[in-house]
């Protein structure tokens, strides 16, 4: 039997990568898939939950059950989380967002000219910050991806961004991060308690994930 534990409760998942326009040919971006953030949306869709699942650009199918909201740049993820915030209990934010996009977009296209061209990045908004300092009750997970020192990082966000846990995976690890159906973990908690999973798939993970938002008190 399948456990329907998210009935009545409304969930926002954050998916796949930014693209951070420079001319109307060409974006900065970075290797997230979605298939992470799907898995989640997916599972807790499947547990009973509204979901909305607000995706960059991805080749994948929305799950069954889902709201889909497209978004294309950090800026355009932000907005729509906004919109649906009030409502939402509970916020995954499994999106890999770009931390930097293009001081000015250009009207046209960037002609070939000089042996080199500098384009001048300037911060994004850090989404989960910002919802960080006004969750309120609400449960907020972030995503931590690393190359190094993945644990002294991962804590680290936990903290600034006002989390209840992170999901922390490093790039080399074999079987975790980009594009990969599994994904290796460890789990970050506010208290500072750190648990190490096995490597599984991204949907063993995505219903892992729920588990633990569940047992939180004020779900
Ligand atoms: O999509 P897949 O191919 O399945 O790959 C899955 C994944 C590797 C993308 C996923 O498991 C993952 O790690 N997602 C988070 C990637 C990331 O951006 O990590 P970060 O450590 O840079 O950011 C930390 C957290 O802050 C993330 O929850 C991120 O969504 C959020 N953030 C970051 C920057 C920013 N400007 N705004 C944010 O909200």
């Amino acid at each position: 039997d399948k456990k329907r534990d998210f009935e009545g409760k409304t969930v926002i998942v954050t998916a796949g990568p930014t693209r951070e326009a420079i001319d109307p040919v060409r974006f900065i971006s970075n290797h997230s898939t979605g298939k992470m953030g799907y898995a989640v949306a997916e599972k807790a869709a499947e547990r009973g939950a509204k979901v909305y699942l607000i995706s960059g650009p991805t080749a994948l199918k929305a799950p069954d059950g889902v709201i889909m909201i497209p978004v294309s740049s950090a800026k355009d993820m932000q907005s729509k989380i906004m919109e649906h915030f009030d409502e939402a209990q509970i916020i995954i934010k499994s999106a890999a967002v770009a931390d930097y996009a293009p001081a000015t977009v250009h009207d046209h296209k960037i002609k070939k000219s000089g042996e080199s061209l500098t384009i001048e990045l300037v911060k994004n908004p850090d989404i989960l910050y910002e919802l960080g300092k006004i969750k309120g009750d609400k449960v907020l997970v972030g995503f931590a991806m690393e190359t190094q020192n993945l644990i002294e990082n991962a804590k680290e966000k936990v903290t600034k961004k006002n989390l209840d846990f992170i999901v922390a995976n490093d790039l080399f690890t074999e079987g975790a991060g980009f594009a990969s159906d599994t994904n290796v973990v460890k789990i970050i908690h506010k208290n500072g308690v750190v648990e190490e999973l096995p490597k599984m798939t991204k949907l063993q993970l995505a219903d892992e994930i729920l588990d633990r938002i569940i047992e939180i008190k004020r779900t």
